[in-house]
């Protein structure tokens, strides 16, 4: 089998890469390297490019006959799609039109998109399932569902069979192979209180100690990167199999708080991690947790890293590898 992963250098898409190729699929990626890493491309072909470019695009699909096509090259970055909505559309929904089109002009029908939790906005109700209403608060949300919605008529008009995940909060790493999260700035909380613990940043910030949840910070359901990989597989057999287009919520269904996030890194590393107490960051839910009971009964996905322990120690094994992949991005 032959996949092309747009955005294979970036944090999911490289586990991606890595799981495919254990799976003996030939993988081709392409990625702009904006965001992503040309040493976390593993046993696969590179080629770098932009999805902005329509005719090269042409040439990639014309060039090699993929089965499927996976995507996860976006922008992801809430607060700054919020000051520039007009960088998160161009990329995040015009590039993909684009390989939307050089998809069906070659003839690939099979597309797994990475969707997010942000489709949602302000949860009515907790935890979240497929049914519940999508009213994003911004732009990197809207431009999420747009595309959601884009597939949704594709599928009606020519056939284009897609499976979009929503992804609540990814995290955790496969730091046996090299791979963890390397993104520049880095705005999540479990990096971020990694670096902490490692000595790479003074403390960690608590956005906003008075939310309506039992210690006053927000609650995220924390899902490994790994499990993830493994659902985009399982979604690629769905679509394999002809038995349709789907839309899941990927999370464990577990929710755990920013003070429990960094106890538990406390506990993990055997560091002392400061914290800075600051106010609400804007936009921020006091808690989003996923119902993934749909992906559980229609792609059989059973996450095996589920508990914060794992996912918070398998962060720390990539995070003292670091340095390393400092060295890697000088040398590329
Ligand atoms: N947080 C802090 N301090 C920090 C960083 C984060 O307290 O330094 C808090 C946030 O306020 C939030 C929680 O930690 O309550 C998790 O924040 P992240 O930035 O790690 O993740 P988000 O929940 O904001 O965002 C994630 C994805 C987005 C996606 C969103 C969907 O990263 O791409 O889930 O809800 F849009």
């Amino acid at each position: 089998m032959k996949v092309l992963v747009v955005g294979g250098a970036g944090y999911i898409g490289s586990h991606m890469v890595n799981a495919l190729s254990k799976k003996d699929c030939k993988v081709v990626v392409l990625d702009d390297l904006s965001g992503g890493h040309r040493d976390a491309v593993r046993n696969a072909d590179l080629v770098v490019g932009s999805l902005a470019e329509r005719e090269r695009l042409d040439r990639l699909l014309g060039a090699h006959k993929f089965d499927a096509v996976m995507h996860f090259a976006s922008f992801i970055e809430v607060g700054r799609s919020v000051r520039d909505p007009a960088a998160y559309y161009r990329n995040n929904l015009i590039n993909t039109l684009n390989l939307l089109e050089a998809m069906m002009a070659n003839g690939v029908r099979r597309f797994v998109f990475s969707s997010t939790a942000a489709i949602f906005g302000e949860p009515e109700s907790s935890p979240i399932d497929e049914q519940h209403r999508k009213a994003p608060i911004n732009p990197y949300g809207h431009s999420k569902l747009m595309v959601e919605q884009i597939l949704s008529d594709y599928a009606k008009a020519y056939g284009l069979e897609s499976v979009c995940l929503r992804y609540f909060n990814a995290a955790g790493a496969d730091a046996q192979a090299g791979l963890g999260e390397r993104h520049d700035p880095e705005t999540h909380l479990i990096p971020l209180v990694l670096q902490t613990a490692a000595g790479r940043r003074e403390a960690i910030s608590i956005f906003g100690t008075d939310y309506d949840t039992p210690d006053g910070t927000c609650i995220r359901d924390y899902v490994h990167v790994m499990d993830l990989c493994d659902a985009h597989w399982l979604a690629l057999q769905r679509l394999l199999s002809g038995t349709g287009s789907g839309r899941y919520n990927l999370g464990n269904g577990l929710g755990y708080s920013v003070q429990q996030v960094i106890d538990t890194a406390r506990a993990v590393t055997s560091r002392e991690i400061a914290v800075r107490h600051e106010p609400r960051r804007p936009g921020d839910p006091a808690r989003l947790v996923a119902d993934s009971t749909l992906a559980r009964k229609e792609l059989g996905w059973h996450p095996q890293r589920a508990e914060l322990e794992r996912i918070i120690a398998d962060a720390w094994a990539w995070e003292q590898q670091r340095p390393l992949a400092r060295l890697a991005d000088l040398a590329a």
